[in-house]
């Protein structure tokens, strides 16, 4: 049975997106099926995955709110893993389902159609705590919070812990928090290294992946270029973080699931 893995936070360009995309690669590159959730109406992830949103007809919004089963939206990508995308009309899901019964486990439902034929299920979330982000927890096994190694970003966990306890308590009991990714890190910089200590003494109970995700322009090329941090020619240290990041999880699955 696959595992189903959000990036979540609600804070704006931490690297949910950049996370969710190249930890997807690095996954399918070891022979892992992995099968990447647009889950945020700027469709950066689809973006990511040469898709055109605007092109497409059928995406997560239909599959939410149309009932139309997520293999008709599903897209192979060239990178890997496959896609179920999203775009603007996503926005729409919040005001439509207001009302609707049992709005929070849409996405749940969708993944069980799918789930059996993929090893890993990447969710990436929108910077909200809203109806989707909901959504994507109550549908998850596990949460990955990458963090941006800066004050703003640091502040801004609390609230989202909060938000899972909440999760956990009320609509998702297996829901578990598999660890606060650092993001952005500069290790040049005094900050980036007090936020990194801050970090494992404001959240002693929570795992702080050994990964840090270094700051590079690299990452910002290889989004422009819709291509995997990996292809770049100049590697750099957070492409190497991705991989070991991904065998980290393929590791904890395989020790879940026991010889
Ligand atoms: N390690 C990094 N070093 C430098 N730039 C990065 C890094 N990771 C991501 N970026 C860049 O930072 C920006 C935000 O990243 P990303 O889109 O992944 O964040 P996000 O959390 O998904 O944002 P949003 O909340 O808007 O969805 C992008 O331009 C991306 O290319
Ligand atoms: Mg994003």
């Amino acid at each position: 049975m696959s595992d189903i893995i959000v990036m979540a936070n609600q804070k704006g360009g931490v690297g949910k997106t950049t996370t969710t995309f190249n930890l997807g690669v690095a996954l399918a590159d070891i022979g892992q099926r992995v099968l990447l959730v647009d889950l945020d109406p700027q469709a950066s992830l689809t973006l990511y995955a040469v898709y055109e949103p605007d092109d497409l007809q059928t995406t997560m919004y239909q599959c939410l709110l149309r009932d139309i089963a997520p293999k008709e939206a599903l897209l192979t990508t060239e990178h890997g893993p496959d896609l179920l995308p999203a775009n603007l009309d996503l926005s729409l899901v919040e005001f439509h389902l207001m009302n609707a019964v049992a709005r929070e486990r849409r996405v749940t439902r969708i993944l069980n159609h799918v789930r059996q034929d993929y090893d890993f299920v990447l969710l990436d979330s929108q910077p909200s705590l809203g109806l989707l982000t909901l959504n994507a927890l109550a549908a998850s096994d596990r949460v990955i919070i990458p963090v941006a190694c800066e004050y703003l970003s640091l502040r801004g966990t609390a609230a989202l812990l909060k938000l899972i306890h909440k999760v956990k308590g009320q609509l998702n009991s297996a829901l578990t928090i598999a660890g606060i990714l650092p993001t952005l890190f500069d290790s040049r910089t005094v900050h980036g290294r007090f936020i990194l200590e801050r970090l494992s003494q404001e959240f002693p109970n929570i795992h702080i992946y050994p990964h840090t995700i270094n700051r590079s322009i690299r990452f910002a090329e290889s989004a422009a270029e819709r291509r995997p941090i990996f292809e770049q020619k100049i590697q750099v240290p957070g492409a190497l973080a991705y991989r070991e990041l991904a065998r980290d999880l393929v590791k904890a699955a395989d020790a879940h699931i026991g010889p």
